[in-house]
């Protein structure tokens, strides 16, 4: 097999990366967690400095980047949109360029995924999506790092999405499982189903495993794992009322985990939580709920893909 580098390489989607090279990351993660549980002290980015950029909120992805850089001797700056000049008076372009004159890579959670894709293009360091309308590749990583944590390598587990089909959530993770081989149901009433050209693209890329999306909810039969997330994402508060309605039907509760057919099969969610819409408390407390170890596997992923990047 090649030797796999990845040094100078954004991360905008897993669409730009081949099957070893998240194999590549996903052992990385495991070994960087390895380490941090041994209480072992590494210096990966010691004299490094990482622009993170915020135009929406973040708990877990912002202290998932600043803790794993900074342990590592690094010193990451955070910048929201509301202190700088990004989309208010410099353009996107100019703002890569000179914040990549200054910093040795980039993060930027926001809305448009062009904006990311001009960041990576225009900045001439590593930029990293964490999070668009479109995708949240570095959270897709920590979903199969816990799913690898729990049933051993991903290639041929089913995980099932339940909820909002559309979201940056699920097209991640469809895309991550179709490079991988996770068979990948999406279950979702048809009024949001993910876009068409993205599930032809992930079918096509999918070597002999399944990439279904389907209304029905008795597709959780056989899951290693169920997933869910919020039904209204940042950036959508007007389509509350509506989503309240197509998405009640799917919410992730104790008697659809039953449906799955197993005692072992995990609950997954990449939080924040509305417990009681997309997922009740019994079931994201409860023993199948790996949302936790899920939650902390953000920052052991994020290193990895930083230390391997930078
Ligand atoms: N899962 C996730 O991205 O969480 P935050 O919005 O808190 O960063
Ligand atoms: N789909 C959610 C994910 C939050 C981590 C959102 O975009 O708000």
């Amino acid at each position: 097999m090649d030797t796999i580098t990845l040094k100078g390489r954004s991360l905008v989607t897993w669409l730009d990366y081949r099957e070893e090279e998240i194999r590549f990351l996903l052992d990385l993660a495991g070994q960087v967690k390895a380490e941090k549980q041994k209480g072992e002290i590494h210096r990966r980015f010691a004299g490094k400095t990482i622009a993170l950029l915020f135009e929406k909120r973040s708990t877990r992805t912002r202290c998932a980047f600043e803790t794993a850089f900074g342990e590592e001797g690094g010193h990451p700056v955070f910048l929201s949109t509301q202190d700088i000049q990004l989309g208010a008076k410099e353009s996107i372009e100019d703002t890569a360029r000179v914040l990549g004159r200054m910093f040795n890579a980039i993060q930027f959670r926001g809305f448009k995924q062009s904006t990311v894709e001009a960041l990576a293009r225009y900045s001439g360091v590593p930029v990293y999506n964490g999070l668009t309308d479109s995708f949240h590749p570095t959270q897709a990583l920590a979903d199969i790092m816990t799913l690898e944590e729990n049933f051993g390598r991903a290639p041929g587990k089913k995980l099932c999405f339940v909820g909002d089909g559309r979201n940056n959530v699920a097209r991640s993770l469809m895309v991550i499982c179709a490079k991988l081989g996770v068979h990948f149901t999406v279950i979702t009433p048809a009024a949001l189903n993910p876009a068409a050209d993205l599930v032809e693209t992930c079918r096509a890329l999918a070597k002999g495993t399944e990439i279904r999306i389907t209304p029905d909810l008795g597709e959780v039969a056989g899951a290693d794992a169920v997933y869910t997330d919020v039904w209204v994402s940042m950036g959508e508060e007007a389509k509350r009322e509506e989503r309240l309605r197509l998405l009640t039907p799917y919410q992730v509760n104790q008697a659809l985990m039953d449906r799955t057919g197993r005692k072992d099969s995990i609950f997954l969610h990449c939080l924040p939580a509305v417990k009681g819409e997309e997922v009740t408390a019994e079931v994201i407390d409860g023993p199948q709920s790996r949302a936790w170890d899920e939650a902390e596997n953000r920052k052991h992923t994020i290193k990895a893909i930083m230390a391997a990047t930078l």
